[in-house]
């Protein structure tokens, strides 16, 4: 503990002094903009907006069937509960009845039938937020909804055996993997699951809807996505999207949760404050948001390597069933990320790539943190970690012969070249930093006279690519304004929910006019002032934000240096903007009297700006090209102990490398990387949703969902960035960090495997262990490895006359299904 509040501490005095004496903001650890309001509860959330008079609240009556037709709906008893005002359903509809992003197949309330439990049928308007539930609650009752139960699909594997998908498999395809895979002097074949996630934003899904005059809508909601918000509040009334506009201040969290799945909570509070002419807040309870909205795709993987004796892989193929839910919302785009991140950081020449979009009746699953790319790499860490135990030679140096090259083995199986490959150099830096050879003959060591508790060591690496991989959403549009006292006042398109944007594009506007960073304020994002913005996810919010916004200010500022030149002297490019002064000639005058000489010149002082990715473009049909702008790379080593009567563990350490390229601000990155390790930590090991036979989520709430706290943060948690700017001219050379380090932690659940491993009594083969480890998972596994022991011994008993001799050798098929 002392450690790390000496860390934090140590932090906290180079940022103030960083802040103090940085004029120009790049590199610099500045603190998150809103960190004060955050720490002392003044930061205003969607439900911390002053309420209007006459202000109604909204609560969602839920189905309480996984599929059913509805056979009548009798709200009367709904009506008559104490405050409420009006009882909703699909038929007050007035336009589109759906909400979903890409297919037309997400009702924003269910119309004659039900195809998840938990889905809305009706919303309940009241007095307030309790009356509203409490009437919601009636949802319920045989009297209230009947319904005639139709046969509910639950798991990918059923959509798998019924060819059951919300949009058609992908297949990506490169050589001839069957023959490499047959020819190939070793392979392992097998299967694995990973079990889902919920976003577990600390603010939940939350809409308020204040109707304006001439049929229109200001909605407030906690979405990472606005103009979305704004299209489907429209679409739902059949307005024109000018008539709706959407604000955004900020999330308290999003993780993807809040990149569509805003959309069922914004429509259905305008409905009703259309319908009303009244303001109308819905806030969903904890319980209701678990049970409405989509978490992280599990998937169910089949796969199969041939690898030659150094464990290079020769040929591949996988098969990902994604459980997609009820609706297709963003699982084609999920699938295509995991399709594109099998490869992980390794060179495959011939490959063979299926994902399954899965239709069931659950919750329509959706974007979060890394989007398919952590569900795509997983899988190929398993089977590396598989081939090393086949092999019985050190995963770490598995992974290096598969590691792409540079210059040769370079091109990944969706054909776009690795130009910016750091991953060897990385991962020599972190192996010597976290002293891991050392550590790994320790911990056999350990192990060896240890009996209940065993230690276990992995190494994970990550290559992420970076850009939506649907090309077109690659775009951004920022707002500059410069006030004549020199104060500047910033609006982008992406969305602030912890991650620090806001702060990062301030960075960038304050370093083009040499300004302090106080004179910077970013403002709610509002569609009435950005048009036509891209969600804010896959990481590239600062990508593109801060070079839509770097634009709009290089413009002013080239406005501004042609004043400056007439003034000081000089030439406009010879003029620097500096430390809150314009610079030229050996003159200088501050900004502020610069702006006020601009401003009386008449000229513009403010100004938009725009960008578009250069580089990606994508075949949707081939599932090739060049979908990513450039990659992010990062490894990790992670240690745990294990416990293997009750199958309880711990993470005792966890080196992490990250490549954020040249950071803009390394407070925060760093603060990215460590909550992106903890949260990808929780899906494989604490984190488990269980469904029961009925199809109702029984893990709805933080008793039963078990995210980490702060006590399973490692003792000692060693975070560093790695030195390495963007080969391509990102802002500021800087990398995306928002996703990529949720891959790291694969080693912590490798590790646990390591640990289950050595419960065997010679050289390990793969254990058995499902993700999430849970401690159940742990003892199921080591309970299969115990029994495939016995079961082993007593084939050999049997075959060499009852003499017990040294362990066996490997029994047949135990190392090649996990
Ligand atoms: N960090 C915080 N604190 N809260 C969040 O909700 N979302 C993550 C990541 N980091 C998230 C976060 C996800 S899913 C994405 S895509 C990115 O932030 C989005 O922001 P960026 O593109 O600005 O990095
Ligand atoms: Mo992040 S899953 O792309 O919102």
């Amino acid at each position: 503990m002392n450690r790390q509040t000496d860390a934090f501490l140590h932090r906290a005095e180079l940022t103030q002094a960083a802040a103090d004496e940085t004029p120009t903001a790049i590199g610099v650890p500045l603190p998150h903009e809103s960190a004060a309001l955050h720490v002392s509860g003044e930061a205003t959330y969607t439900d911390d907006i002053p309420e209007l008079q006459q202000t109604l609240h909204a609560a969602l009556g839920l189905s309480r069937h996984a599929h059913a037709r509805i056979v009548s709906l009798d709200l009367d008893a709904v009506r008559a509960m104490p405050g409420v005002v009006a009882v909703l359903t699909a038929e007050d509809i007035p336009g589109e009845n759906n909400c979903g992003p890409v297919l037309h197949d997400d009702p924003i309330l269910a119309d004659g039938e039900v195809l998840y439990l938990g889905q809305p049928v009706f919303i309940v308007v009241a007095h307030s937020h309790e009356l509203a539930r409490r009437a919601a609650a009636l949802a319920k009752s045989d009297e209230v909804v009947r319904y005639e139960p139709l046969e509910a699909v639950l798991t990918a594997a059923e959509a798998k055996a019924k060819k059951q998908y919300v949009l058609p498999p992908l297949h990506l395809k490169r050589g001839a993997p069957a023959e490499k895979i047959a020819q190939a002097p070793h392979r392992i074949a097998g299967t694995f699951e990973v079990g889902g996630q919920e976003q577990f934003y600390l603010e939940g899904q939350v809409a308020y809807a204040v109707p304006k005059e001439m049929d229109g809508m200001l909605v407030y909601s906690s979405t990472q996505h606005p103009s979305e918000m704004q299209h489907v509040v429209a679409h739902m009334f059949g307005w024109p999207t000018h008539s709706v506009q959407c604000e955004c201040r900020r999330m308290g969290g999003g993780f993807g949760g809040k990149e569509s799945q805003s959309a069922l909570f914004a429509c259905a509070a305008s409905l009703a404050a259309h319908t009303l002419r009244r303001p109308v807040k819905l806030r969903a309870d904890r319980d209701d948001d678990f049970m409405i909205t989509g978490k992280r795709h599990d998937a169910i993987y089949e796969y199969e390597a041939g690898f030659d004796d150094a464990g290079r892989i020769l040929g591949a193929r996988v098969e990902i069933a994604l459980r997609a839910g009820f609706s297709a919302d963003l699982s084609g785009a999920v699938a295509t990320r995991a399709v594109c991140h099998f490869d992980n950081a390794y060179y495959l020449s011939d490959v063979d790539i299926v994902a399954l979009p899965c239709k069931t009746n659950t919750q329509s699953n959706t974007a979060f943190r890394g989007f398919g790319g952590p569900q795509g790499a997983l899988v190929m860490e398993v089977m590396m970690d598989g081939i090393a135990r086949e092999l019985k030679r050190d995963p770490l140096d598995v992974r290096r012969v598969n590691f792409y090259g540079v210059g040769e083995r370079n091109v990944t199986p969706y054909g776009q070249t690795v130009t910016d490959n750091v991953i060897a150099p990385l991962t020599d830096e972190l192996i010597g930093s976290s002293g891991y050879r050392a550590r790994r003959e320790a911990i056999a060591a350990f192990n060896a006279t240890s009996p209940i508790l065993k230690r276990g060591i992995a190494y994970s690496p990550v290559k992420f690519g970076i850009s939506f991989n649907v090309p077109f959403l690659n775009q951004a549009g920022a707002l500059v304004h410069v006030y004549k006292d020199g104060s500047v006042l910033v609006n982008h398109g992406g969305t602030e929910m912890g991650q620090g944007l806001n702060t990062k594009v301030a960075q960038v506007v304050a370093s083009v006019f040499g300004l302090p960073l106080a004179r910077v304020r970013v403002t709610a994002t509002d569609t009435s002032k950005v048009a036509n913005t891209s969600a804010t996810a896959a990481s590239t919010g600062s990508d593109l934000n801060g070079k839509a916004a770097e634009a709009a200010a290089h413009t002013i500022r080239a406005r501004l240096a042609s004043l400056a030149a007439k003034e000081l002297g000089g030439t406009p490019d010879e003029v620097r903007f500096e430390h809150g002064e314009a610079q030229a000639n050996g003159a200088s005058m501050p900004f502020a009297q610069l702006v006020n000489a601009a401003y009386l010149a008449r000229i513009q002082l403010w100004s938009d700006g725009f960008y578009a990715t250069p580089k990606v473009h994508w075949d949707a049909k081939t599932l090739t090209g060049h979908p990513f702008y450039y990659f992010a790379y990062g490894a990790a080593v992670s240690e745990v102990v294990i416990d293997t009567l009750t199958g309880e563990w711990k993470l005792v350490r966890a080196d992490v490398l990250h490549d954020a390229g040249q950071s803009i601000n390394p407070a925060i990155d760093l603060g990215q990387v460590e909550g992106a390790f903890i949260q990808g930590m929780g899906w494989l090991t604490t984190e488990e949703l269980w469904w029961n036979r009925d199809g109702r989520l029984m893990t709805h709430a933080p008793s039963t969902y078990k995210i980490p706290a702060v006590s399973d943060t490692p003792a000692a948690f060693n975070v560093k960035l790695y030195r390495n700017e963007n080969a391509e001219p990102t802002v500021f050379r800087s990398k995306a960090v928002g996703e990529p380090p949720l891959l790291l932690p694969f080693s912590v659940f490798l590790a646990i495997r390591d640990a289950v491993a050595a419960t065997a009594p010679d050289a390990a083969p793969a254990p058995p262990l499902r993700a999430p480890a849970t401690p159940e998972a742990i003892l199921d596994a080591i309970e299969a490895i115990a029994a495939t022991a016995a079961l082993t011994a007593g084939t050999r008993a049997a075959t060499s006359g009852g003499t017990s001799g040294p362990t066996s050798p490997e029994p047949a098929g135990a190392g090649t299904t996990a």
